[in-house]
């Protein structure tokens, strides 16, 4: 959200808030004359997305081995920690930089093979963004949807059979075999203040959905919302949704921010969710061979 009254900018900039988290600018008349009080408050904002998605999004890869994130000039740089066997692809997280500003400071301090995850708001224009990195030679590989709640007005919606938290090594065994991998660390199954919540949709024979919430800071991160294509349209991704909401709300935090695939898109907005921004991804157009 950018303001477009005069002098607005500056006062944001004094008060040390970021212009999308301001909500309301108070005027109240005193003796003295008016007063005018910049409010700011936990309204979801892009700026507070990409912290939540750099550390949730490293969370949820480091199941397996650690995966981190380092702010480094202008950028998040996200890789794995030193000693991985078969390193993952890096990735890097820009948001309020020109392409051809993010591409300098690449090239100057990521050799490795990465994708450049560009995160921008609607006054921003993605095909300018696209443009940028093409002309580049860089190759345009999906986009994604940054989606924020502020935990108000949660739909309650039921599931036949209902969502559930997985508490039990057994249900979260069933949910890595369907998945293809973990999906949570056995440590934050029954821990009191756990660093992650995993949902699921299951009976005796079928896991038929599940779903991940990553408190961060005040905030979550909702990973991995997944239901079987064969259950899909069935109201399985409305319910583990509505249940990790109503949890996060009961938990104390202020938002909830994810990543929305195209289908995802479609499904958020009923939940409450507000599409706050976007997100561009991008690879080289050409891998560097591998050296010996
Ligand atoms: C997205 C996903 C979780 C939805 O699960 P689901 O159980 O089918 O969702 P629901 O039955 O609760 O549907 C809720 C809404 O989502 C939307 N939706 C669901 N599947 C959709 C699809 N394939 N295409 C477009 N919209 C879809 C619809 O708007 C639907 O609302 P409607 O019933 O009023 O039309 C499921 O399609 C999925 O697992 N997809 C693959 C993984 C993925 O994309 N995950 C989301 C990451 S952000």
């Amino acid at each position: 959200m950018r303001h477009e009254r005069n002098g607005f900018a500056e006062l944001e900039h004094r008060s040390g808030v970021e212009p999308d988290e301001v909500l309301a600018l108070f005027y109240g008349k005193q003796a003295d004359g008016v007063r005018a009080t910049l409010v700011a408050v936990a309204k979801p904002s892009l700026t507070r997305a990409v912290e939540v998605f750099v550390h949730g999004f490293c969370f949820g890869r480091s199941i397996k081995h650690p995966y981190e994130a380092q702010k480094i000039a202008e950028l998040w740089v996200l890789r794995d920690a030193p000693g991985a066997k078969n390193p993952r692809k890096t990735e890097v997280i820009a948001h309020g930089i020109v392409p051809w500003r993010v591409l300098t400071k690449i090239s100057e301090l990521v050799p490795e093979w990465h994708f450049v995850c560009h995160m921008y708001g609607p006054e921003e224009s993605g095909e300018q963004i696209r443009a940028g990195y093409k002309a580049a030679g860089y190759r345009a590989i999906a986009t994604e949807w940054t989606f924020g709640h502020d935990l108000e007005g949660i739909p309650e919606v039921a599931s036949d059979p209902p969502v559930r938290r997985v508490l039990d090594p057994a249900d979260a065994g069933r949910i890595a075999k369907a998945a293809g991998g973990r999906q949570i660390r056995d440590e934050d199954l029954l821990a009191e203040q756990p660093k992650q919540r995993l949902y699921t949709v299951m009976d005796s024979c079928t896991t038929f959905g599940w779903v991940s919430s990553i408190p961060i800071g005040d905030a979550a991160w909702v990973a991995n919302l997944f239901v079987d294509k064969r259950h899909r349209g069935r109201g399985f991704g409305r319910a583990l949704m509505s249940k990790l909401l109503l949890d996060d709300r009961q938990n104390e935090l202020a938002a909830s921010y994810l990543m929305a695939s195209s289908a995802g898109r479609r499904l958020y907005p009923h939940l409450g969710y507000e599409q706050i921004g976007a997100m561009q991804i991008f690879c080289p157009a050409k891998r560097p061979e591998k050296t010996l």
